[in-house]
């Protein structure tokens, strides 16, 4: 006879969310702050899938998204960032830095500069603030860079934040805002009753809970127990990146140069990236990886050359046919999807925190998602 453990059926309480990336820790701290009883369960370690691995840029105009809703919606994710951080230093005590210093954007020939004008037209029409910068101006900005320089564009109120500090300030906020986090859980799998979702099974036993969300980034089709009509479009897109350590303040705006992007951290490490490649879930670094990047950040500023490669990885990012995150509710009553997050799940992840925690908290309901 087996015995019964504690664990082998447990209350989970109000709300289970999958996956301790930063949009399932974002979450998990949104439902805590609104009285939600809350349990995340993950299968690694907390923030250390693609939310570890981006650059942590802040940049929905920078990034020209094209689809006029998902911009609206990053462009308020931006908004709301001072405040999300704030209560996540607040309620955990670890600063995740965040600088709002603008993003540059720069034109080393007469065609990219053109391009950069035409940028500032549509900025200008949508009412963003930002400045067009001569070759001088660009240099005194940002003296690294190739005396060539032909401009750039500074958009301004975007920046970026510290990825891999927000995740320890997004976990020490949960566990003090009460939010019980598994990790290294193994076997996860939805339990599903009719056509509603009751609960999580992992090798410990069954966690009950009214509402479960899948927050499990790249891996969010592969959870084993969902009906076949609900599983999310999801596939992974590979990007690689590259840090090197430099004198301290020697860069210090994020940059987008032709071939890369260049993000100074306040460590003294300026991340370069990245690559997009469609390769299932394979992380490796490859020489033609490093090469395309560092061709990229040395054409556009030689003296980089000169200091030390510091670290090489590679994250899975979250993909769907149209590159647009799937949050809300699904077909099967109580499980909700926060994925497919793509290139700005960091960005994203307080105003999906929002949005899942208005579907559990309010009693309104809101159609079930649709994906082809
Ligand atoms: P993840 O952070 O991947 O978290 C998913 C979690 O689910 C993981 O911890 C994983 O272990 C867990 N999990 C998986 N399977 C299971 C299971 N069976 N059971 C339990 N848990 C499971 N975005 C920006 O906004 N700005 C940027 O500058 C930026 N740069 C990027 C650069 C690179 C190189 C990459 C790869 C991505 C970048 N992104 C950027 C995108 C961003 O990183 C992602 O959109 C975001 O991190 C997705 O967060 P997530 O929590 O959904 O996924
Ligand atoms: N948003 C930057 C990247 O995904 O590489």
């Amino acid at each position: 006879m087996t015995q019964r453990t504690a664990t082998d059926q447990a209350q989970g309480g109000d709300a289970i969310v999958i996956g301790a990336g930063l949009i399932g820790l974002s979450i998990a701290f949104e439902l805590a702050r609104r009285g939600v009883d809350v349990r995340v369960i993950e299968s690694g370690e907390a923030g250390h899938g693609a939310s570890w691995a981006a650059a942590g840029m802040l940049a929905p105009l920078t990034e020209q998204l094209v689809e006029p809703t998902f911009r609206k919606l990053c462009e308020d994710a931006l908004a709301m960032y001072p405040e999300f951080v704030a209560h996540v230093r607040e309620a955990g005590g670890v600063d995740p830095q965040l600088h709002l210093n603008g993003i540059a954007t720069i034109a080393f020939d007469d065609a990219q500069m053109e391009r950069l004008l035409l940028r500032s037209h549509v900025l200008q029409e949508r009412g963003h603030a930002y400045t067009l910068l001569d070759p001088m101006q660009t240099l005194a900005m940002e003296p690294v860079l190739d005396k060539h320089v032909r401009g750039a564009l500074l958009v301004h109120g975007e920046g970026q934040v510290n990825n891999r500090r927000l995740g320890p300030a997004l976990l020490a906020a949960c566990e003090r805002s009460g939010v019980t986090i598994s990790t290294a859980a193994h076997d996860v799998a939805l339990v599903v009753n009719g056509r509603r979702a009751i609960g999580v099974r992992t090798e410990t036993g069954l966690v009950t809970a009214k509402i479960v969300i899948n927050a499990m980034g790249a891996w969010a089709s592969q959870l084993p127990g969902v009906p076949s009509d609900c599983v999310p479009p999801v596939r992974p897109i590979c990007g690689q990146m590259l840090a090197l350590t430099l004198p301290h303040q020697l860069v210090q705006h994020t940059m987008w140069v032709p071939g890369a992007y260049l993000v100074p951290k306040d460590d003294g490490q300026l991340l370069i990236g990245a690559t997009s490649e469609d390769v299932g879930f394979q992380t490796r670094v490859t020489a033609q990886g490093v090469h395309a990047l560092l061709h990229g950040a040395l054409a556009a500023a030689p003296k980089l050359g000169e200091f030390t490669i510091s670290e090489t990885w590679a994250g899975l990012r979250p993909a769907t046919p149209d590159e647009l995150p799937l949050i809300g509710r699904t077909a099967l009553d109580g499980y909700l999807l926060a994925v497919g997050h793509y290139r700005n799940g960091i960005l994203l992840a307080p105003i999906t925190a929002q949005m899942i925690a208005d579907l559990v908290t309010k009693a309104e309901g809101a159609a079930p998602l649709e994906w082809k």
